[in-house]
């Protein structure tokens, strides 16, 4: 039987890449050159699956090519905002996605933000590597205390409850959410959370707010001017969600004139460009979309992806199935 053909857009592990080597026809990018809208829409009309990734766009436009081969589309990434739904849907496309085995990963980015911005960790390594360090003394870069403080969770969905598992079970901290649907009771139990009854509510009483809710125009600057002067002068919003969740140009207001004390950002609006006033401000800690970012994981990630199409060329309903 004739091994199906796959396009894979970006680079990925070698052991995955290697199982895809033996399974199919399959197009890789060794260059990891981010695929154009015309290679993208040539990958369609010529692949059975297209392996896209959370960067590479899939608009209305490309969906929409004409005589298209590809019939399943299985993303790189939990979340799949970078693929305009409905248009697959109405082109009859399959879109699968790579949940839970990056839940826990991101959710340690989302503590290690925490940690950074509270404990003024980037200021501190910037001193040591600029050679401006005179030595210890009482009142250096004092940040805030972690532990027993009050961490709100915008979005209360598998990545938000594994952060709450670790800052309420390791680091004491009170959990609060806002979650459209209510959630689990046991894990509430679990966690001594509370459930707010609005964004304003849970903003006006963390410590630590973070965000853990889909990207897209349902979300796109959830957290703006309003939301932020909400937040205490000693809070601080990290974001491991998508950049479009916060209004960019908003959140430099707030940390330049300390309506909030930091941020901790790993998504940016219009990523991977970042907004240059970011880079002047001392109170906040910026990381490069590292949240899957461990070998085990994005070998996971590529795993998920090879037995999501495995299951749809052998007929069956792939596990990850989003549409
Ligand atoms: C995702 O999967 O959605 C992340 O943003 C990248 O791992």
């Amino acid at each position: 039987m004739n091994k199906p053909n796959v396009v894979v857009t970006r680079k990925w592990p070698a052991e995955v890449e290697a199982q895809l080597k033996e399974h199919y026809n399959v197009q890789l990018n060794e260059s990891d050159i981010p695929m154009t809208a015309d290679e993208l829409k040539f990958a369609l009309q010529t692949a059975d699956a297209l392996l896209p990734t959370v960067t590479d766009v899939l608009n209305a436009d490309i969906l929409g090519v004409a005589n298209k081969r590809a019939k399943i589309i299985g993303n790189f990434g939990v979340g799949y905002n970078n693929i305009d739904i409905n248009a697959a849907k109405a082109q009859g496309l399959i879109v699968t996605n790579t949940p839970h085995v990056l839940t826990d990963c991101t959710a340690d980015i989302a503590m290690l933000l925490l940690l950074m911005s509270a404990r003024r960790a980037p200021e501190g390594e910037r001193l040591i590597r600029n050679q401006q360090w005179k030595g210890w003394n009482p009142t250096q870069l004092l940040g805030q205390k972690v532990t027993g403080k009050t961490l709100g969770l915008i979005g209360f969905g598998r990545i938000a409850q594994a952060m709450a598992k670790k800052a309420h079970h390791g680091f004491g901290m009170k959990i609060l959410c806002y979650a459209p649907s209510q959630p689990d009771p046991a894990i509430m139990a679990d966690l001594q959370a509370t459930r707010c009854a609005t964004v304003e509510e849970l903003l006006s009483e963390a410590n630590f707010v973070s965000l853990h809710c889909p990207g897209g125009e349902a979300t796109k600057h959830l957290i703006n001017e309003q939301r932020l002067k909400l937040m205490r002068p000693s809070a601080h919003l990290i974001n491991t969600a998508r950049g479009d969740v916060v209004d960019s140009k908003a959140l430099i207001k707030a940390l330049k004139e300390n309506w909030i004390a930091g941020a901790g950002l790993d998504v940016f609006e219009g990523e991977p460009a970042i907004d240059p006033e970011f880079l002047d401000l001392n109170n906040v800690a910026l990381l490069p979309h590292l949240g899957s970012g461990s070998e085990e994981t994005r070998i996971a990630m590529g795993n998920r992806v090879l037995a999501n199409i495995a299951a749809f060329f052998a007929g069956h309903e792939p596990d990850d199935r989003v549409v």
